[in-house]
């Protein structure tokens, strides 16, 4: 076991120029890159600059001049509409390029941004692929956001237009889009010229033609008439490609910015290598285009490197049952699935014997990659006996748009440690250090850090946040990215991912921040003061719990309150947000200089081991808390160690 990666890592460390220079070779360039590495330009240096190319041209038309245009492209697969249809190369190059004509003729070019807020289906990818097309650079929002997330997302990156669809469907219900984006537009202070609205049959918006609205089914329609193909642009390889909003330690979310150039070299080098893909097979990511997996690995990454891909429109329980990933895999010939932890212990709690499993044949699913959040060994086991395949856990985040760790498929697999993402990457020299930045022993828990520069297809920057990327992710640990994880990485090299050290959570393989949920709290008249930590949970990982502390003068319904607030974080951030505990506390355990102490509090709430912080202002509101908790029947058994 262990193939090829010790060397290929070597290689690499040896000289990381060469390395990326090598891998670049395997994308269509316009004009080759004049420097593999500038580390003069943007915070920590840009890859390929001077190379001329473009993304879209390289994920559809390339592969269309390669003469494999009547190969499949695209699986779209909606168990909640019971919709199935393909789109080969050359059929998704006339949509692409319906819908860069319809955004070209209303003057959408390179550098313009756009939002998409748009479901599962195979507009949004083709949406994202017209924007690249032009070099206009797109900003999709995930749907399960609310009015004010999309307004922020708008105002944050100027979009001159948007497209949406009409709704979207969650099981039980249809989700109105159209509505949530009116609302987002008169919240926004920066408005789109237009909003291009794709009209599903379950919902027919209303459509506000005065305020810019267009069908785009229409419109496409009419782009299609005319037989025109939409020439690709010709963009720097340091131009931006696309922002991707992401949580951050405020309410206000950063606006992760991707390259074109060193994206496609990077994303290109991981199908092959790490998920051991060739092109023509079905690789299926079964995510959301709204989360970085879902651009890297349902649209760029697999579309760069030639392979079918699917976009699933449904859930991995209830849509209509724990089996509809595996009739999916044996329906479309799927070689390789990636999904979150969360999916496969939802899978697991409704099928625990397999039995579903069972009734399809899988024999050409190769390997499952599991990412997102931690991997519990007890699901990963589960996985492994059930599929009797290898089961792959790698670290990532929508920073770094792929792993930084993981186990190598495609180079040869090392062996497994459970609990552990394996080994860093090419591209990740790793080193964990302690709060003062100095390295830790092997088998030190610590501060996972990156030496600097980070390899291509990371984030470039914040967009229009040069300052705010360096403070947030540079600056602590000068000459490294901080992750913002914690880990340990043992004597054989293998890396263990434990927790964040920020105040983000994991529910659900959605990533949240808990100080936005605390800004929206704060917003409620009752409200005095409150901390909201991420608790464990069974299936979700973590879900977000607010303590609130009531104004003295309050004396309504404490249920009531709750209630509204609950409402008010639905609507402020949307229902991905999970937030649906509250508790009321009489006050909130702070240190003497006033910091709330949400590490122990979530230790408590968690049952896990912990200590008496020595700078806590007053010891006894910590068995409030505690007695809080297990009233809500919220706690296993309180671990205080002396
Ligand atoms: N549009 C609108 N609403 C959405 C939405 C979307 N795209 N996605 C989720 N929501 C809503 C859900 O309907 C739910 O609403 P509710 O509170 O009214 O029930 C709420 O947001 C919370 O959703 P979620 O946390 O996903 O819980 P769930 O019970 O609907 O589903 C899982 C649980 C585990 C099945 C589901 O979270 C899942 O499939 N997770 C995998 C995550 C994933 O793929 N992550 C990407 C990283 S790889
Ligand atoms: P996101 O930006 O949504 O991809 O979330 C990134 C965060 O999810 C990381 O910083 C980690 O905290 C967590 N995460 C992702 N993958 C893993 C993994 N394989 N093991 C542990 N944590 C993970």
């Amino acid at each position: 076991m262990g193939g090829a990666y010790e060397g290929i890592y070597a290689s690499w460390k040896r000289d990381p120029e060469a390395f990326w220079d090598e891998a670049s070779r395997q994308i269509s360039w316009f004009e080759p890159p004049q420097v593999v590495f500038d580390p003069d330009d943007g915070p920590y240096g840009r890859w390929f600059s001077g190379g001329r190319t473009n993304t879209c041209y390289n994920c559809v038309d390339r592969h269309i001049e390669a003469g494999r245009g009547s190969e499949t492209a695209i699986i779209y697969d909606s168990p909640m509409t019971g919709q199935k249809s393909r789109f080969t190369y050359d059929e998704m190059l006339v949509e692409v390029s319906a819908i860069a004509g319809v955004l070209r003729n209303h003057g959408v070019g390179k550098g313009d941004r756009v939002i998409i807020y748009m479901p599962m289906i195979p507009e949004a990818v083709f949406s994202m692929l017209a924007c690249a097309r032009l070099g206009a650079v797109h900003s999709v929002v995930f749907g399960g956001f609310a009015a004010h997330e999309l307004a922020t997302r708008i105002d944050d990156s100027g979009a001159k237009v948007v497209i949406g669809a009409s709704c979207g469907l969650e099981p039980g219900r249809i989700v109105p889009y159209k509505p949530l984006l009116d609302q987002a537009i008169d919240m926004a202070k920066s408005k789109p010229d237009y909003c291009f609205i794709l009209q599903r049959d379950q919902f027919h918006a209303p459509l506000r033609y005065d305020h810019g609205d267009v069908d785009l089914s229409q419109a496409m329609d009419v782009e299609k008439a005319e037989g025109r193909i939409v020439a690709p642009v010709s963009v720097e390889a340091t131009d931006p490609l696309y922002i991707l909003y992401t949580s951050g330690t405020t309410g206000q979310p950063k606006g992760v910015v991707r390259d074109n150039g060193g994206h496609m070299v990077a994303l290109n080098w991981t199908m092959k290598n790490i998920y051991g893909v060739k092109p023509g097979e079905v690789f299926w990511a079964a995510s959301d285009i709204g989360w970085v997996v879902g651009h890297s690995y349902i649209v760029y990454g697999p579309l760069l490197a030639g392979n079918a891909t699917v976009i699933f429109e449904g859930k991995p329980v209830g849509t209509p049952d724990a089996g509809t990933f595996w009739r999916v895999v044996s329906d479309h010939d799927v070689k390789v699935l990636f999904t979150a932890p969360t999916a496969f212990r939802a899978i697991r709690r409704d099928d625990p014997d397999g039995d579903h499993i069972h009734r399809y044949d899988l024999s050409g699913l190769r390997a499952l990659f599991l990412a997102g959040e931690r991997a519990d060994p007890e699901t990963l086991k589960w996985a492994e006996r059930m599929l009797g395949i290898p089961v792959i856990d790698h670290w990532w985040q929508t920073e770094t748009g792929w792993a930084i760790a993981a186990n190598p498929a495609g180079l040869g697999l090392l062996p497994v440690k459970h609990g552990s993402p394996a080994k860093a990457m090419p591209g990740y020299a790793l080193e964990v250090l302690d709060d003062a930045g100095h390295p830790v022993p092997p088998g030190t828990l610590g501060n996972i850090v990156a030496k600097l520069p980070l390899p291509p297809g990371c984030l470039v920057t914040f967009w229009n946040a040069d300052e705010r990327f360096r403070t947030s992710c540079l600056e602590d640990f000068p000459g490294y990215y901080k992750t913002a994880d914690a880990g340990i990485i043992d004597e054989e090299g293998y890396v263990f991912v434990m927790a964040r050290t920020d105040d983000i959570i994991n529910c659900a393989g959605h990533r949240l921040s808990t100080g936005a949920m605390e800004e929206v709290c704060a917003m409620h008249p009752d409200v005095a003061e409150c901390a909201v930590i991420g608790i464990a949970d069974e299936l979700k990982g973590q879900i977000p719990c607010g303590f609130l502390v009531l104004k003295k003068n309050v004396h309504r319904d404490h249920a009531l309150i709750s209630r509204e607030i609950v409402q008010l974080v639905r609507d402020e951030i949307g229902p991905v947000a999970a937030f649906k505990m509250v508790m009321m506390v009489d006050r909130l355990p702070k240190t003497r200089s006033g910091k709330i102490l949400r590490g122990t509090m979530q230790k408590i709430a968690d049952g896990l081991p912990w200590k008496m912080p020595a700078t806590i202002d007053d010891p006894a509101i910590l068995d409030e808390i505690t007695a809080v908790l297990k009233a809500h029947g919220q706690i296993a058994s309180a671990g205080k160690v002396a």
